[in-house]
């Protein structure tokens, strides 16, 4: 009964930053409610928190996507059609007005008004370390649960961010900061907790893999894949972080964090960057039977506490796991003790696919807002092990029948 009561209430969620992110989560939120026929939980899209709030509210507006959470009128835009069936002059954020979808919606460049409002949740898409790992902290602290795509915030202070969370009595998730759509935190969190896992690699960089695939099938140079990656939405101005690894290594501490309890710096992890890869890379490799991918490898040894983590391109066949990942998906091959391995595969960069992974968290939350998903229990009781990515002949190398990964001829060649 108190379950139903729950489900059939709304769910208010404020945003934080209405950049890609955050613009398409906010879609979602509006049109789920509208095409779903209530199967989820109702949601009310409350605030938007962004620096250029007023701008981002005028393309929301045009986008058409007002009319269905908010009063045109509440914000006195001149002009802007009323939405049907909305009683005249609605006033901003007085009272409901029942015939809209979601309610009033405040757009704020104050982050007090989030933190003193009433949403039960606040979605973090601002992206970097700081001022985002502060307001998430002042978000549980003000009593609201919180959903992040942030794999820096994360890598940094996850720990610290979830221990206040269970205090607190509430919830922080974070499944779109690794994999895009590819639901691997719950992969290594939930589905797979029963198990001891030894190995997780992964590709875990989108615009890496892009324009990787497409050097692959044209021949084309590193900057003319990038140029095409760009045009492409797979790419930002400075993809500085995605090609040196650093993004993908922040993602693999995370990892490490889930699959194995260990709390690991990324800097900690030994990474080579992509950056230099060119056309007669992937000659070699294609002479080879193979292709280059940027994989994040973790292997732990538990006996010995030795964990071995790098990020780095590498040769893989072309009709291994990786070779056939192409363009800006993610995927990951994680071994248990006692499953073996498990493949996951899906879109890993882009607004649309990463609002799928920040929504299903939305959801998770709103469907049982009791649930605390404990943090994973961290050691720092282990050595992280070296591995020298930039020496000639690494001994970094993988092989079973599924994978085939190896640094060691790759980085010869070079
Ligand atoms: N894009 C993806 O495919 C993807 C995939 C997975 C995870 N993520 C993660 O999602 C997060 C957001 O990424 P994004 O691609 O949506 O970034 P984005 O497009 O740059 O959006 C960030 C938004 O936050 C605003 N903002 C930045 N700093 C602010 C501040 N100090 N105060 C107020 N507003 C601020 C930005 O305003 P301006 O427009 O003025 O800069 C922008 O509107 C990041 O943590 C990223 O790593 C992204």
């Amino acid at each position: 009964m108190r379950e139903r009561e729950t489900l059939s209430s709304r769910f208010r969620v404020a945003l934080l930053g209405f950049g890609t992110v955050g613009s398409a989560v906010a879609r979602r939120l509006v049109e789920t409610t509208a095409a779903d026929g209530g199967a989820l939980p109702k949601f009310q899209l409350t605030h938007v928190f962004d620096r250029r709030a007023d701008e981002k509210r005028d393309a929301w507006h045009a986008a058409g996507l007002a009319a269905r959470c908010e009063s045109p009128t509440a914000f006195g835009i001149p002009g802007a059609a009323a939405t049907p069936g909305a009683p005249a002059g609605g006033s901003p954020g007085l009272g409901a007005t029942p015939d809209f979808h979601h309610g009033p919606l405040t757009w704020t460049t104050r982050i007090e008004d989030v933190l003193q409002s009433d949403a039960d949740l606040v979605v973090e898409a601002i992206g970097g370390v700081e001022p985002a790992a502060d307001w998430i902290r002042a978000a549980l602290a003000a009593g609201k649960s919180v959903v992040t795509a942030n794999k820096q915030v994360m890598a940094r202070h996850g720990f610290a961010l979830l221990t206040l969370a269970a205090r607190q009595g509430r919830q922080l998730r974070f499944e779109a900061a690794v994999g895009g759509a590819m639901p691997i935190v719950r992969a290594l969190g939930e589905g797979l907790a029963g198990d001891r896992i030894t190995r997780v690699v992964a590709i875990l960089n989108g615009t890496t893999n892009a324009v990787f695939s497409r050097m692959e099938a044209t021949g084309c140079s590193l900057e003319e894949a990038l140029g095409d990656a760009r045009a492409r939405g797979y790419a930002e101005a400075d993809p500085s972080a995605d090609l040196d690894g650093s993004d993908a290594r922040a993602k693999l501490a995370i990892l490490c964090a889930l699959a194995f309890g260990l709390r690991v710096d990324p800097s900690h992890i030994a990474t080579r960057s992509s950056a230099w890869i060119a056309a007669d890379d992937f000659a070699r490799a294609r002479a080879r039977g193979g292709t280059v991918r940027q994989l994040a490898h973790a292997e732990y040894d538990r006996a010995a506490s030795v964990l071995t983590a790098w990020v780095a391109p590498a040769f893989v066949t072309c009709h291994s796991f990786f070779g056939k990942t192409t363009g800006a998906q993610n995927a990951a091959l994680i071994t248990g003790a006692h499953s073996g391995e498990t493949g996951i595969f899906g879109a890993g960069a882009g607004g649309g696919a990463t609002a799928v992974a920040v929504m299903s968290d939305i959801v998770a939350i709103a469907r049982d807002r009791s649930a605390i998903v404990p943090p994973p229990v961290l050691t720092s009781d282990f050595r992280v092990q070296i591995a020298d990515l930039s020496a000639e002949t690494s001994a970094l190398s993988v092989e079973t029948p599924e994978l085939h990964v190896e640094t060691s001829r790759l980085l010869e060649a070079v």
